[in-house]
């Protein structure tokens, strides 16, 4: 019985601590220019994995486009890229791993 309580809990706490990506994005307003696979006002995820697939260091490549607001264009004219919040490096670490595994 404690054996099998023990696998409960271990089971809840994995899945509370992993975050929904996809949701949190959303709520982060990145689907307004971005979606999973078709061009809007900025390339998809599925083409940003893509192209960054073979890319070296492209997890350090992805981790400064959303922390350092980089210029765009979107629409024609001249923008800054939005900066991600995260709480913490393992959070934006989650959220890397989720735009290369599209
Ligand atoms: C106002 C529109 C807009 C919003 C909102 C936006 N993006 Fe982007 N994003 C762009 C555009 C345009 C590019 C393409 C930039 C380029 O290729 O020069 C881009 C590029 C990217 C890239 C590729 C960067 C690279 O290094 O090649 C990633 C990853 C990305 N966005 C993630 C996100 C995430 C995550 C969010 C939400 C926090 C977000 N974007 C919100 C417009 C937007």
């Amino acid at each position: 019985m404690k054996t099998l309580l023990f696998v409960i809990l271990v089971g809840l706490s994995t899945q509370t601590s992993a975050m929904d990506v996809e949701q949190y994005l959303r709520k982060s307003g990145c689907f307004r220019c971005h979606s999973l696979d078709k061009q809007k006002y900025a390339p998809p995820f599925k083409k940003i994995a893509k192209e960054h697939a073979s890319m070296m260091d492209n997890i350090a490549h992805i981790k400064k486009s959303l922390t350092t607001r980089p210029p765009i264009q979107v629409d024609g004219s001249d923008e800054d890229h939005v900066e991600i919040k995260v709480k913490d490096e393992n959070e934006l670490n989650e959220i890397v791993h989720w735009i290369l595994n599209r």
